[in-house]
């Protein structure tokens, strides 16, 4: 049976295709239909790039109709905006469909640019057309392209040159084209046999060494291996018989199910030191907290990890239903009883298994080089990110070794300095000489903030990289007349936190 996605092209007609695509990149397709247009389609709207590039009758204008807005454009302006393959060529790669003498987009082709530390890697990719443009309900086998949670996974993965990475569910194959910027072997695996289609298209479309590409469920494909990085957007949709079922984000396990087998089993998969990072989103029960949920899902690894969870946000039973609803096109608008049903069937399923929210956010296990876990952190962060946040996870993760590989004696040995994007804040009634409240707070990073005593605050306050911490620790407590094996016992525990934090380095 035919998969219904572009042929694969050989290596000289995937360089042919590329020269054709060359001055076709993101910037390019920026001007040709401006910043509000760009805005639009980023809220899946296509109607003013269309009408912006219907404008103009550049080649890149004839690509971005053509591929990025599903627009109807005559065939000859195909012929010149690809000039090596033509329209009959994009025809017969299943691109473009012809008819009296029109070319219509067959696929969801984009340029798409990426930042790394040799430069900006230029690829395009393509991917089945969303609903926004062909204006019909998606194939349940739907081949997602970049979509938000694409590039909030793109940009939280720590891009430290590597062995072997896995993307795990590759859909289209966006994460396997970062890894390849710094990676020594891509494993990519989808259970779609079209989702690997597109993977493999977009590999030689844009002349990348060999994936290893293999089609199965979750970790089967690649089990008794081992990788220094795993990478997972997985089909995380929470969806209960009767709401659309769609195969890029609904696996077909019950509840939270494939985010539990994921933290649970991923572990097995990862080489000393290897580090998994996913999205995911986790049921919250009853009275417990979303904690104690992944807690138990942690404890379930045969490999012990480090965890550090980013919870980004929780929506109650309610809330998701319509969320989940409105992104697979079910709306009252367009049919109230299907829209109703749907809503009934995840109120239902939330009710009886006694699910009150849901929470989604950011998961990095990591497993240990040697001994034990060191790292255990399950915390809340719904504001904006630092940016790239991979790079700040990198370094988060370099002070937590640091601190946790350092003695107490060596920590106090050690001159420390205030981060330079750390602010001191006091809060206290005007006419109050004592602040009640004193705060360190981080520019950057996740902007945590830390309440201090009057010793802590004293402390940071000569961290000037001068003076080594014991030395400080020593004059605090002669200054605030108590016990200096005290101070130091108090200060040792908030020393290395502000440090694992990012407040002193
Ligand atoms: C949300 S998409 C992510 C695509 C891409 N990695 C990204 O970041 O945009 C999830 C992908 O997982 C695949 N998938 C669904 N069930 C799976 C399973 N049980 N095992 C592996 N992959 C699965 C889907 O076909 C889809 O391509």
């Amino acid at each position: 049976m035919s998969l219904d996605v572009p042929a694969l092209p050989d290596a000289s007609a995937a360089e042919a295709l590329r020269a054709d695509l060359s001055t076709w990149t993101v910037d390019a397709v920026e001007a040709v239909v401006g910043d509000r247009a760009m805005r639009a389609l980023a809220r899946e709207q296509v109607l003013p790039a269309r009408v912006a590039s219907r404008a103009s009758s550049t080649v890149e204008a004839t690509l971005t109709r053509l591929f990025l807005l599903g627009d109807a454009v005559p065939a000859r302006d195909v012929d010149r905006a690809l000039p090596s393959v033509g329209a009959d060529g994009a025809a017969g790669l299943g691109l473009i469909e012809l008819s009296g003498g029109e070319a219509r987009g067959r696929v969801d082709l984009r340029p798409y640019a990426a930042t790394h530390e040799g430069g900006e890697a230029q690829w395009w990719v393509a991917s089945d057309q969303g609903e926004a443009v062909t204006g019909a309900r998606l194939r349940d086998d739907h081949v997602l392209g970049i979509g938000g949670a694409s590039l909030t996974l793109a940009g939280m993965t720590m891009r430290a040159p590597v062995g072997r990475v896995l993307d795990l569910g590759t859909g289209c194959g966006i994460q396997a084209l970062h890894a390849s910027l710094h990676a020594r072997e891509v494993v990519a695996t989808d259970v779609s046999r079209r989702a690997l289609a597109y993977t493999r298209f977009n590999q030689v479309l844009n002349g990348i060494a060999d994936w290893d590409l293999r089609e199965g469920s979750m970790l089967e494909p690649v089990a008794g291996e081992e990788f220094d990085l795993v990478v997972s957007n997985p089909p995380f949709v929470i969806t209960p018989e009767g709401a659309p079922q769609f195969e890029y984000r609904a696996s077909g396990v019950p509840g939270d199910g494939i985010v539990s087998t994921l933290v649970s089993s991923v572990g097995t998969v990862l080489a000393p030191g290897g580090v998994a990072q996913m999205l995911g989103n986790w049921e919250i029960h009853g009275g417990s907290s979303w904690q104690e949920g992944l807690e138990a899902w942690l404890a379930a690894s045969p490999v012990p990890l480090d965890a550090w969870v980013i919870e980004r946000d929780e929506l109650d039973a309610a809330e998701y239903a319509e969320t989940w609803l409105r992104d697979a096109g079910v709306t009252p608008e367009r049919g109230r009883a299907e829209f109703e049903a749907a809503y009934q069937a995840y109120l239902t399923d939330f009710d009886a298994r006694g699910v009150s929210a849901v929470g989604f956010g950011m998961v990095l296990l990591r497993r240990p080089v040697s001994g034990s876990p060191t790292l255990r952190r399950l915390e809340q962060h719904e504001g904006p990110l630092q940016e790239p946040f991979g790079g700040y996870l990198v370094a988060a993760l370099a002070a937590h070794d640091r601190v946790a590989a350092m003695t107490d004696d060596a920590l106090l040995a050690t001159a420390w300095t205030a981060a330079s994007d750390v602010t001191r804040e006091s809060y206290g009634p005007v006419l109050q000489a004592d602040p009640s409240y004193l705060l360190l707070r981080q520019g950057a990073g996740l902007g945590r903030s830390v309440s201090m005593d009057t010793a802590l605050a004293g402390f940071v306050g000569a961290c000037d990289g001068e003076l080594t911490a014991g030395q400080i620790a020593h004059a605090l407590a002669a200054l605030l007349d108590v016990d200096a094996a005290r101070m130091v016992a108090g200060l040792v525990p908030a020393v290395r936190e502000l440090v694992a934090d990012g407040f002193l380095e």
